[in-house]
């Protein structure tokens, strides 16, 4: 809703909109310009931001959505130098929005793997056209409620207002927000878990003979080497939901929500089962 409300306010006859990593309604590879790659040293899924940017792309108005904390489905993240390095050469007139809906997993695993994971913030006191886009639909658990914030420049931010419906964001909505953000100990308890399960079920998933992309988020991407949408049909039989990632064009992949202690050994359980049986076959 958040991007929707940007692009909106600049969507003129020549705005172009490109989204530089897969959002969860652009596939990866969607824009010429984004896509997640494949590293040729670690074999693993990055995020990667800035392709084609020296290609005289941007026109007037354009609208620039860069995913960089937590890229969905792949979990990547661009990297703050990278992001530095990308928006170094985009043009002033740009703006580029910074979807991060995975921040806090993202801030949790940069404090673990002692890296910095953006400098989001930084870009938008500098007075870039940068605005930040965070939800309090991930670590803070209210998905479905509908609320989000963005952090950018005044006077962009009031264009920006202008554009919402209104009461868009219901009082009921914004009650819970402002309790979430009070309740650290939910916080820090749902980043502890996720940090913690995504190592158990990365090595539970990998011990399977499969290969999972490192995570920044609170899903792990999965690589299966088999029709996915097959094995989610099995899982789904066994009670256990997941995303198979034809519609992202990875048609062998799945996409993993790391959930809680006793939910991921369902889950490990279930996916053991299910893929023997690919095995016998
Ligand atoms: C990268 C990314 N951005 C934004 C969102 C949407 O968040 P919200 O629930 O606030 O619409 C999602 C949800 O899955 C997402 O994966």
């Amino acid at each position: 809703m958040l991007v929707g409300i940007v692009v909106g306010a600049v969507n003129t006859p020549c705005a172009e909109i490109v989204p530089q990593l897969g959002l969860q309604d652009a596939p990866p590879g969607a824009s010429p310009l984004g896509k997640s790659v494949v590293s040729p040293v670690t074999g693993c899924i990055t995020a990667h931001v800035g392709d084609g940017l020296t290609g005289g792309t941007f026109r007037n108005d354009a609208v620039n959505c860069t995913c960089c904390a937590g890229d969905n489905p792949t979990g990547t993240v661009a990297g703050a130098e990278e992001l530095d390095r990308f928006l170094e050469k985009v043009p002033d007139h740009v703006i580029v929005i910074l979807d991060e809906a995975y921040s806090d997993f993202a801030e949790t695993f940069a404090a673990i793997r002692g890296v910095e994971y953006s400098h989001s913030l930084n870009y938008v006191h500098a007075g870039r056209k940068v605005v930040v886009l965070r939800t309090f639909s991930k670590a803070h658990g209210l998905a479905g409620v509908r609320v989000g914030y963005g952090i950018g420049p005044a006077e962009l931010m009031t264009y920006f207002a202008r554009m919402r419906t209104t009461f868009s964001v219901s009082v009921v909505a914004q009650a819970a927000a402002v309790a979430a953000l009070e309740d650290e100990a939910h916080t820090r308890k749902a980043l502890e878990n996720n940090a913690q399960q995504a190592q158990r079920l990365t090595e539970g998933i990998s011990d399977l003979g499969y290969r999972v992309v490192p995570t920044w988020a609170n899903f792990l991407y999965c690589e299966l080497g088999e029709d996915a949408a097959a094995v989610a049909k099995r899982l789904q039989a066994e009670g256990v939901i997941i995303r198979a990632l034809g519609p992202w064009g990875a048609p062998t992949a799945i996409r993993v929500t790391i959930g809680t202690p006793e939910q991921n050994d369902i889950f490990l359980k279930a996916f053991k089962r299910v893929t023997e049986k690919v095995t016998v076959r």
